[in-house]
C-alpha cells in the first residue's frame, strides 16, 4: 500500500529515485577521494626523453594511431602475440593516450626492441622493402626533416604543467639531450642516462653526422614502447614493489 502512494506521486519518487541514486553512486565514487592513486605504481617508469617525445609528437601528428593501438589487453591471444599486458603506469605520462581499438596494423605497445633501427628505417620509408604485403603507408619525409628542438623544450614544460614529473634540470637541458641521443660517441650521451635512464642512444637513421631528423626521433620513441618496466621482476600482486 505505500508503494502506492509513492507510485502516485511524480515528485515524491523522483526524490526517492536520486536518492537510491546517489547511494550507489557515492559507494562507487567516494573511495577514489581516500585512495593514493588509482594506478599501481611499478619501478622503471620515466618521462620521455626529448627525442622520444618529439618522435611521440611525429607519431600523433602523422596519425599513426589511426591504424595502430598501443594497449595489449589481458587476453590470452594478446598476450601471446605481443608480451605481458599493459600496466596502467606505463601509459601515465602519455599526453594524449594511445590506447585505441582500431588496429589496421599491429599493436605497438610493446614494438620497442623488437626489430633493429635499421628495420624501422626501411620500413618507415617504405614498409613494402621490408614486409612485401603491407599496406602501411611510406613516411619518407621524415628523413629529410630536421627536429625542431627549441619546440621540444617547451613541449616539455607544457608537460611538467600537466603532471609529468620533468625537473628543471631535464627542461634546461632539453636540447642537448635531444641531440645527446642521437650521438653516440657524445659526452653529452652519458648524462642523458644519467637523466633518463634505459634510454636507447643510436644514430637512429643510419645517417652519420648532420642534423637530427624525424625519423631518428620516431625510432627513438618506437625502440622505447613498453621497455621501461622490468617485467622479470613485476609481480601483479603488487605491494612488494610499493
Ligand atoms: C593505413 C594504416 C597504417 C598507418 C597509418 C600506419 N601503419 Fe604502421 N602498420 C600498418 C600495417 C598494416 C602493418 C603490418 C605490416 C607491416 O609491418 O608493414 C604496420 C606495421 C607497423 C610496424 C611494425 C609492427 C610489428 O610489430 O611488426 C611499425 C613499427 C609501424 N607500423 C609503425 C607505424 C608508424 C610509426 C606510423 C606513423 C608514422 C604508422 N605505422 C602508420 C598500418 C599502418
Amino acid at each position: 500500500m505505500k508503494h502506492a502512494t509513492l507510485e502516485k506521486n511524480s515528485i515524491l519518487l523522483l526524490v526517492c529515485i536520486l536518492i537510491v541514486v546517489s547511494i550507489g553512486g557515492i559507494v562507487q565514487i567516494a573511495p577514489l577521494f581516500w585512495i593514493d592513486s588509482t594506478i599501481e605504481k611499478v619501478q622503471g617508469m620515466r618521462p620521455y626523453t626529448p627525442l622520444e617525445q618529439a618522435g611521440r609528437d611525429i607519431y600523433v601528428r602523422e596519425g599513426c594511431y589511426t591504424c595502430h593501438s598501443q594497449m595489449v589487453r589481458t587476453l590470452r591471444d594478446e598476450v601471446e602475440r605481443y608480451g605481458h599486458y599493459s600496466l596502467a603506469a606505463e601509459s601515465m605520462y602519455d599526453h594524449p593516450f594511445q590506447w585505441g581499438s582500431k588496429r589496421t596494423g599491429p599493436d605497438l605497445a610493446r614494438v620497442g626492441g623488437k626489430y633493429s633501427d635499421q628495420w624501422h628505417v626501411e620500413h618507415m620509408i617504405d614498409p613494402r622493402a621490408v614486409v612485401p604485403e603491407s599496406i602501411m603507408p611510406g613516411y619518407p619525409w621524415l628523413a629529410a626533416r630536421t627536429v625542431d628542438a627549441a619546440d621540444v623544450a617547451e613541449r616539455i614544460k607544457t608537460l611538467r604543467a600537466v603532471g609529468v614529473p620533468y625537473t628543471d634540470e631535464m627542461i634546461e637541458k632539453a636540447r642537448t639531450d635531444l641531440a645527446a641521443q642521437a650521438d653516440p660517441e657524445s659526452k653529452a650521451a652519458r648524462e642523458l642516462l644519467q637523466r633518463y635512464p634505459k634510454a636507447k642512444v643510436a644514430k637512429f637513421d643510419g645517417r652519420p653526422g648532420g642534423e637530427v631528423t624525424e625519423l631518428d626521433a620516431v625510432i627513438a620513441y618506437l625502440q622505447v614502447l613498453g621497455t621501461l618496466v622490468d617485467f622479470t621482476s613485476f609481480d601483479a600482486a603488487g605491494p612488494s614493489l610499493r
